[in-house]
């Protein structure tokens, strides 16, 4: 079949042939691989996307290094997407220069008394063993300015803060021709963003996998547009295939920012069982709690939502909630409690029935959003 054509001005401003990004997907739990790893933004940039590369859970090293092997990989743009806190202060040997890493069951000892004795008393119930996972200090969440700092000095096609507004960066970003991309779930904070010289926005409604607002695609889209102008808007939450595409495109976006349908692919960094949640997943199989990072996040449905509820506690702050959250996933890793296993997702999940490549799921798109705009709505609206 002949290629496609679907471009929108997004396409021009990136240098991309399809206006379809894959999301910026972290680790769920610390050491963890990334959700969006080289692999996948080679993938869907390498397909006439563009592909974000997932950098929250990286050191700066790290960061580093996996931009330079995309660009070894392909010559197309791509992007990073990193969580950028308000402000970090985790005290006591967290806040160590010269400590790199740190076993996370000696991290949690800075836990306050209340959750610490939780924690223990969850591990000896449940009999869950302890882990040995490491932490890193010197992610790029732990130090978001060196952090930025690498992208700007590597000229990253498109930054994206996941968090926070990127408005400080701007001036630098383009100063060496990059793009920056900021991520709202309201229309204040859309306006906020769009005034602090953003190139992008993507509005991502309650739907989505991972951190999520309280407003709905369908409303929040129209709303942040309205708010953003005139900066363009990506819509994200809840788009899977191309009715989803041709949807954002009908509402005013100039693109789509996706990732639960990407991390559900061969390339798409998630472990197994979590893969596995999401196809086995209808449309009720996910829930937003505040258990993993401290923030609204929404994850595929699991027992540990039920535990967190149970434990009476308030969350601690992001990303000091992580600690908990990683220690006990670690530990039911390790005991094979599937059960209580939980990844993030979206409840897009309840449409996605197999694993496929990234490319694949891209060209699905692409075909079935044109058959949408070119024949089926033609057809099947009438305006005259
Ligand atoms: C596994 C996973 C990890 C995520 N991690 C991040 C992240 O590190 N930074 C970020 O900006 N958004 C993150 N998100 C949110 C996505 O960037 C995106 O906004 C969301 O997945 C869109 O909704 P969808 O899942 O319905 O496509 C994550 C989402 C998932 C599913």
């Amino acid at each position: 079949m002949a290629k496609r054509i679907l471009k929108t001005r997004l396409c021009d401003m990136l240098g991309i042939e399809y206006p379809i990004l894959s999301a910026g997907m972290g680790p769920t739990l610390i050491g963890e691989n990334t959700g969006a790893p080289v692999e996948l933004v080679v993938a869907v940039s390498e397909a006439g996307g563009l592909g974000v590369l997932g950098g929250s859970g990286f050191t700066v090293d790290e960061l580093r290094d996996a931009i330079r092997e995309i660009k070894r990989q392909t010559d197309k743009p791509f992007g990073v997407d990193l969580l950028l806190p308000k402000k970090l202060s985790l005290g006591g040997p967290l806040e160590s220069d010269t400590i790199q890493e740190i076993p996370l069951r000696k991290a949690i000892k800075e836990l306050p008394k209340p959750y610490l004795d939780w924690l223990h008393k969850v591990m000896e119930e449940l009999n869950l063993p302890d882990t040995n996972v490491t932490l890193k200090l010197n992610t790029t969440t732990m130090r978001p300015k060196e952090s930025v700092q690498v992208c700007i000095e590597e000229k990253v096609p498109l930054f994206c803060a996941g968090l926070g507004n990127p408005g400080f960066m701007v001036e630098e970003a383009h100063a060496v021709g990059m793009k920056v991309l900021g991520i709202t779930g309201n229309a204040k904070n859309a306006k906020r963003m769009a005034e602090s010289g953003i190139d992008l926005l993507v509005a991502q409604g309650h739907e989505g996998g991972g951190h999520t607002g309280r407003i709905g695609t369908m409303a929040l889209v129209p709303a942040a547009i309205d708010a953003a102008i005139p900066v363009p808007v990506l819509a994200a939450g809840g788009i899977g295939d191309g009715r989803g595409l041709a949807a954002a495109l009908a509402l005013g976006c100039v693109g789509v920012w996706v990732g639960t349908r990407f991390l559900t692919t061969n390339e798409g960094g998630a472990l197994e069982v979590n893969k596995q949640r999401i196809i086995d997943s209808a449309d009720e199989g996910t829930r937003v709690s505040t258990a993993y990072t401290g923030k609204t996040l929404r994850a595929s449905l699991n027992k540990f939502h039920q535990l967190w509820d149970e434990s009476g506690l308030d969350p601690l702050p992001f990303p000091i909630q992580v600690l908990i959250s990683s220690t006990l996933q670690w530990s039911f890793i390790e005991a094979n409690q599937v059960d209580y296993i939980g990844g993030l997702a979206g409840q897009i999940s309840g449409i996605i029935h197999e694993i496929k490549p990234a490319r694949q799921v891209l060209e699905d798109m692409v075909e079935e959003a044109v058959d949408i705009l070119t024949r089926k709505l033609p057809q099947t609206v009438i305006t005259k």
